[in-house]
């Protein structure tokens, strides 16, 4: 039972191949404005530097 619970609380980031991160599971996000998300349970962060809502992945990468 306890060994459930810690996998709950666990983040996975996973670096998709010419695209951003993705990151799903338990986790806190701060962004650029500071706002706080409590575990939104799915975000992709761009990093191809092309998005315009950064930090978040606009699909910009695929042009
Ligand atoms: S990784 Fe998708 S816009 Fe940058």
């Amino acid at each position: 039972m306890e060994e459930k619970k810690e996998n709950k609380s666990q983040a996975i980031i996973e670096v998709i191949n010419f695209g951003p991160l993705k990151i799903t599971g338990n986790f806190l996000l701060k962004d650029l404005q500071r706002d706080k998300e409590n575990s939104p349970g799915e975000v992709w962060l761009c990093r191809c530097g092309k998005s315009g809502n950064k930090p978040y992945c606009d699909e910009s990468h695929k042009k």
